[in-house]
C-alpha cells in the first residue's frame, strides 16, 4: 500500500520503520511539511491508500477533517480529541470513508484489557483490588491513560472502582498489573511493555485491515479480526 505518515515523533519514525518492513511504500510528514493540514488536499492525496496519524491533539482534528474531506481513508493514533468524537463518527460516517481510532494499538494491552474485564467478576466474590502501574521517571503524568482505562474497564464490568498506585523508576517502557486478593488466593495479570513497537505494529496491521472499507472503528473492538 501507498501510505502517508503524519507525525515524525517517537511513534511515527517506528510506524514508518514497521510500515517499510512489512513491504508498504510511506512517506512521513513532520509539522513543518503540513502546517494547517495543508499537505491533506485530495490532489496531494490521490495516490494515498491509507493516512495514519501519529500527531498532537492540537493538529489532529485539522487532519482528520482534510482527510475526511478529501474521502481518504485514515487510522488515528493521535490522543486527547476524544471530546469530539461523536462530531467526527458523523462526519465519517456522512462522507463514507473508513476511519479507525485507538488509544492504545498494543495487541498485548488489549488482550490485557479484555482479561482484567472478566477477572473483574472475582471483585463481586471478596476478592479486593488494586492496580499498580510503573513508568520511567521522565513520564510526567500520573496515572497513565492505559491505568485509567483499566480501571474504567474494571468499573464498568463490576461497578468497584479499583485504586490506582503509579511508581515512576528507571527507564521501565510501561508495566500495569491488576492485583486481585482474598483470603484464599491471590490473582496477579500483569502487562509489561518492551519497547514501543506493539504500537507501531498495531497502527499497520489496522491500516492494512482497513483499506478499502468504509466505516467507522475502534482498535479495541476489531483488532481480533486484524
Ligand atoms: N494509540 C496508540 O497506541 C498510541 C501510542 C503512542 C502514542 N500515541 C499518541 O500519539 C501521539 C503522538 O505521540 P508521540 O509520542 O509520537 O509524540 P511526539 O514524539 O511528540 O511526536 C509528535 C509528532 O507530531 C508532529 N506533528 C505535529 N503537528 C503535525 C502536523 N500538522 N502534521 C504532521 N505532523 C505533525 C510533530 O512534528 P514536529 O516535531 O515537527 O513538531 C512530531 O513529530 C500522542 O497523542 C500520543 O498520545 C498513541
Amino acid at each position: 500500500m501507498n501510505l502517508l505518515i503524519l507525525g515524525r515523533g517517537k511513534t511515527g519514525s517506528l510506524v514508518a520503520d514497521v510500515a517499510r518492513e512489512r513491504g508498504h511504500q510511506d512517506a512521513v510528514l513532520c509539522s513543518a511539511d503540513n502546517p494547517q493540514s495543508a499537505a491533506l488536499t485530495p490532489e496531494k492525496l490521490s495516490k494515498v491508500d491509507v493516512v495514519i496519524d501519529f500527531t498532537t491533539p492540537q493538529a489532529v482534528l485539522g487532519n482528520i477533517e482534510a482527510c475526511v474531506r478529501a474521502e481518504k481513508n485514515m487510522v488515528v493514533g493521535t490522543t486527547g480529541w476524544y471530546g469530539e468524537l461523536a462530531r467526527v463518527r458523523q462526519m465519517v460516517e456522512e462522507t463514507g470513508v473508513g476511519f479507525l481510532y485507538g488509544a492504545n494499538f498494543s495487541i498485548g494491552i488489549n488482550l490485557f484489557y479484555d482479561a482484567a474485564r472478566v477477572a473483574a467478576a472475582a471483585l463481586q466474590h471478596q476478592y479486593l483490588g488494586q492496580i499498580f502501574e510503573r513508568h520511567h521517571a521522565k513520564k510526567k503524568d500520573a496515572p497513565s491513560g492505559t491505568a485509567a482505562a483499566l480501571q474504567k474497564i474494571i468499573r464498568d464490568a463490576c461497578g468497584t472502582e479499583l485504586e490506582i498506585i503509579s511508581f515512576r523508576e528507571g527507564d521501565v517502557v510501561g508495566m500495569h498489573e491488576v492485583v486481585l486478593n482474598s483470603p484464599n488466593d491471590t490473582v496477579y495479570l500483569c502487562h509489561d511493555s518492551k519497547s514501543r513497537r506493539g504500537f507501531a505494529e498495531g497502527a499497520i496491521r489496522a491500516a492494512e485491515w482497513l483499506a478499502g472499507k468504509k466505516g467507522f472503528y475502534d482498535f479495541k473492538d476489531v483488532w481480533r479480526e486484524m
